[in-house]
């Protein structure tokens, strides 16, 4: 029997039992504005940090706010007890998206409140779920842990990032030059979704991404369109004769080259997937639709989303759109287009790929200007390591249903970069659900899935203290 069992029933009550408190830690710093692509809240940003690392230093930790070109990291660290207990380092973001469109949301976006439902209430406010309330899930586990036995059976480091949701710049820079600071034995992100409400999950697979903004330019000014249509290029016309030559009528990528060497997942693999039992309808409830229409035909929805790349505009922008009708022939148009992708591709190459196919499509004298808002590789976790076996001997701490092994669509630029840079294994394990509205209006984290979060975080270190690097 596991020599830590007895204390992590100790160290499980004192959550219980000091749940309320912790949903009130949660609701403060929900109330800081954090949004990191938006310079007028630098401020905020910075008072987001100041509030991580004083909640560090509460516990005990040692805690600084490091600067970077961008947004600060918050680095906190406690040593391990004794010299064969691992150390685990724990990755998040304090950063959160913009909430727009504001009038959306049923209460203000940072006024968190907590609303009752049939499974135990939700706390709503953006950054619930992505990620303030998910790096709280380990953050009150340490405070259980401390607080019930005088301490923690692991050594600990945490380093939360202040610039995910605007693509990571800064922090190849920081792995860089904290390189010695940062060694651990595994890095633990709780960024990620659980398979359903009663089932945690294990993420092994990331999409990566590659996000350029296109502006097309042909005449010298905005024209009459009564005076020059007909006779001149239109560039909002030619922006959507350019965005609909990228995808072909079965719903695959017509730009030339997207996807020479994609890795298909292994055969074992697919299978496990089918075996998971996708609950179809409800993730498309989830969207507020009821039938898919769109994607690669042939494919299941979970390869859609998991496993085969994708190429979506996010907004197109351009001509008059004020109120009523102005008629003019707009000398611009911009299209803001991401790339997610998978095992295999190759960011540079498929910006490359990208840009040459827009520029084939211009009609003379047309020119065009790129921005790029990011690029990174798709991330495979490797599925067998014994920090997985002990991750979910961990998560039973929470959940009578065993842990799913799970892919996911969505990108964290940080899990590449730390896996490359810091050569450790990076160990998915979140607790947020399909119906979350992460990114949009009305954020939500169920109070169900924050409790399991936490007691799964208790019941890791649990886990992770018995079973000391080999
Ligand atoms: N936590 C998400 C990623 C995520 C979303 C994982 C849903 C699993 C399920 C993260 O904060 C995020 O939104 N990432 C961005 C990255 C981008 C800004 C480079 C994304 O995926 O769009
Ligand atoms: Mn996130
Ligand atoms: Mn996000």
């Amino acid at each position: 029997m596991s020599n830590q069992n007895q204390r992590l029933d100790e160290v499980l009550s004192a959550i219980d039992a000091g749940f309320d408190a912790s949903v009130d830690r949660l609701s403060d710093i929900l109330r800081i504005p954090s949004i990191s692509t938006d310079p007028a809240h630098d401020e905020d940003v910075r008072a987001a940090a100041d509030w991580f690392a004083s909640e560090f230093e509460r516990l005990g930790f040692s805690a600084e706010v490091v600067k970077t070109p961008g947004h600060p990291v918050v680095f906190a660290e406690r040593p391990a007890p004794t010299p064969d207990a691992p150390t685990i380092l724990y990755y998040g973001h304090y950063d959160v998206q913009p909430a727009d469109p504001l009038e959306q949301w049923n209460s203000p976006p940072f006024e968190p409140v907590v609303v009752d439902d049939a499974h135990g209430g939700r706390i709503v406010a953006r950054g619930a779920v992505d990620d303030k309330g998910q790096v709280m899930t380990f953050i009150e586990a340490f405070r259980a842990w401390i607080e019930t036995t005088g301490g923690l059976p692991v050594g600990i480091k945490v380093m939360l990032e202040g610039e995910e949701e605007s693509g990571s710049e800064s922090l190849d820079g920081f792995l860089e030059s904290h390189e010695s600071r940062l060694a651990a034995d595994v890095c633990v992100v709780s960024d990620t979704g659980m398979w359903n409400a009663e089932t945690p999950a294990i993420t092994t697979m990331l999409r990566g991404m590659v996000y350029i903004e296109a502006e097309i330019r042909g005449p010298g000014h905005d024209l009459h369109s009564g005076m020059y249509g007909g006779a001149i290029a239109n560039p909002a016309n030619v922006m959507a004769r350019i965005v609909a030559s990228l995808h072909r009528e079965d719903g695959s990528i017509a730009v030339p080259g997207f996807y020479d060497g994609v890795q298909d997942p292994p055969a074992s693999v697919l299978e496990q997937w089918k075996g998971l039992g996708f609950d179809e309808a409800g993730f498309l409830a989830s969207a507020g639709i009821t039938a898919a229409s769109g994607g690669e035909s042939g494919r299941t929805m979970l390869e859609r989303t998991w496993s085969r790349p994708t190429l979506d505009v996010n907004g197109i922008h351009g001509g008059y759109t004020g109120a009523g009708a102005k008629t003019i022939i707009p000398a611009t148009c911009a299209a803001k287009i991401s790339c997610r992708l998978v095992p295999g591709q190759d960011p540079t190459t498929i910006e490359q790929a990208l840009r040459h196919h827009i520029e084939s499509k211009l009609p003379a004298e047309f020119t065009v200007e790129f921005i790029n808002h990011g690029m990174n590789p798709a991330v495979v976790v490797p599925a067998d390591s014994p920090w997985l076996s002990a991750a979910k001997t961990g998560l039973a701490a929470a959940y009578t249903t065993p842990a799913a092994v799970i892919g996911t669509g969505g990108s964290i630029p940080a899990v590449g970069d730390i896996q490359a840079k810091l050569g450790m294994d990076a160990l998915l394990v979140g607790f947020g659900l399909d119906d979350d509205r992460v990114h949009s209006p009305n954020e939500k984290f169920d109070l169900r899935c924050l409790r399991g979060g936490i007691r799964s975080h208790a019941g890791m270190i649990a886990a992770f203290a018995d079973h000391p690097t080999a």
